[in-house]
């Protein structure tokens, strides 16, 4: 399988490159732009959705499953795209968006059995939304209420109901027929709620993930997580094929077996909100490998970004982590370069405040950053200070390393363990490679070895340093 050990680079699109000058980027720019993509060496790309949407939640409410968002561009552009992208050795991921469409999908009025209702007049139970708030609203139209897991206007669908089953597999059929390889797989776990739509229990143990407000107070067992979910995605899958699925399970590694039934990966979540910390990274790192077959991940446009995550000072050595550990990697745009989290935009547009995680590109040193010739929809964060062009070349950026050990990794062997190390290290050894990442500031012992790469200068393992070593 093609996606075995593939590094896949998200696109974030508003943000990725803008080619007609409106501030905002498009499939256009996105073109424009593979050579990046190439000159790091990734397999793959995964665009973030295209699709029309309202923009409540940024193109995650869509309005239209098989379309193009004009701001993004046409279907021809997506055909150009994928063509584009295949010519060069690229395959192309997509975002299925299947738990919940923008309310102001035609299907919410046309057919509203598709979507979940309460029998009665008002909450139906004590379910909260991930965002904040509870997870029923008042359709003003009819008077009813429906159920959002996220935002009021993300009604969720039925899967319930076979038509809907049937209308989002056409769906996949239809971007498969235009040649992407595969889907990212929006919010799997709550894809299929409790029939009886009972109350959820209040947590006894804090959940080992990020949760927002109330929801934290309950656990998710009939909300989400649901044994049916396994039938869901095994529609998904007859749809599919063999094009790659990989689900976003915002579960621990220990409660995600079951959707691995049907998708190929799912997402490391714990190792994306690990610490920076050896035993933490440790404890995330063999859950998920003891899963399998998970894509390692450290950031992507929902979450703190990895150099204001981990500091600037280890963003090197999360390169190395996240690019050595055995099987798929995912790498957010911008995270190749260190982007932190920029200001955001006053008023926020995401109200669940994720603007600062989805500035643009940053590809020269001009004050637009090379993103675009007009007014950026949200500010470039420092150009002048980083940028892609200042780092392509130099043996010491954060580029060039993600680009030495995207070619590099292929080689380290197969097999994986974490093996002993000093405190503070993270440390396993692959084929016949040691990797060691120290997390401290101060300077520990390498492994024994003939050194292959090192992220600093120095003696030994220096502080927030990585060092991969043939045995
Ligand atoms: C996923 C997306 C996130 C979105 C949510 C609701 O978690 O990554 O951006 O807000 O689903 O669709």
């Amino acid at each position: 399988m093609w996606w075995q050990d593939a590094v896949v680079y998200q696109i974030y699109p508003r943000s990725f490159q803008d080619s007609d000058g409106d501030g905002v980027g498009d499939l256009r720019g996105i073109g424009r732009r593979l050579d990046h993509l190439t000159y790091l060496g990734v397999d793959a790309f995964w665009l973030s959705p295209i699709y029309p949407s309202p923009l409540a939640d940024f193109g995650y409410d869509i309005s239209n499953y098989t379309a193009v968002d004009p701001a993004f561009g046409t279907l021809g552009d997506l055909d150009e795209l994928v063509a584009h992208a295949h010519e060069r050795g690229l395959r192309v991921l997509l975002d299925l968006v299947p738990s919940h469409t923008s309310i102001e999908h035609p299907w919410f009025r046309e057919h509203p059995d598709w979507y979940i209702w309460s029998p009665v007049d008002g909450p139906p139970n004590n379910w909260k939304a991930a965002f904040g708030g509870g997870a029923w609203s008042r359709d003003e139209q009819t008077g009813r209420w429906y159920l959002h897991t996220f935002y009021p206007e993300q009604p969720d669908l039925d899967w319930r109901n076979p038509e809907v089953v049937a209308a989002m597999q056409e769906v996949v059929r239809f971007w498969l027929r235009r040649g992407v390889d595969g889907f990212r797989v929006d919010a799997v776990n709550v894809l299929v709620k409790d029939a009886e739509l009972r109350d959820d229990p209040p947590a006894t143990e804090t959940f080992p993930l990020p949760l927002v407000g109330e929801s934290a107070e309950l656990e998710h067992v009939y909300s989400a997580d649901r044994p049916e979910v396994v039938d869901a995605l095994a529609a998904i899958r007859e749809a599919a094929g063999d094009a790659l699925l990989v689900g976003e399970v915002y579960l621990p590694a220990t409660r995600s077996a079951r959707y691995l039934t049907q998708l190929d990966l799912v997402f490391a979540f714990e190792l994306l909100f690990s610490p920076w910390e050896a035993e933490a990274l440790r404890a995330a790192i063999g859950a998920a490998a003891e899963l399998g077959r998970v894509a390692w991940v450290l950031s992507n446009h929902d979450f703190e970004r990895l150099a204001t995550r981990v500091g600037p000072e280890n963003v090197r050595a999360a390169a190395v982590l996240l690019l050595t550990l055995p099987g798929a990697a995912f790498v957010y745009q911008g995270d190749e370069i260190g982007l932190p989290n920029g200001p955001g935009a006053d008023p926020p547009y995401d109200r669940a405040g994720r603007d600062p995680l989805r500035h643009p590109m940053q590809w020269d040193a001009s004050p637009a950053g090379g993103f675009t010739t007009g007014d950026p929809w949200l500010p470039p964060i420092d150009p002048a200070e980083r940028n892609v062009e200042a780092q392509r070349g130099d043996p010491g950026s954060l580029l060039e390393l993600y680009r030495t050990l995207i070619a590099l990794r292929r080689g380290l062997g197969d097999g994986f363990r974490l093996v002993d190390a000093e405190p503070g290290v993270v440390a396993f050894e692959r084929g016949g490679h040691t990797v060691a990442v120290n997390t401290t500031a101060e300077p520990r012992l390498a492994p024994a070895g003939e050194l292959v790469l090192a992220t600093h200068e120095g003696e030994g393992l220096p502080p927030h340093a990585a060092l991969i070593m043939r045995n």
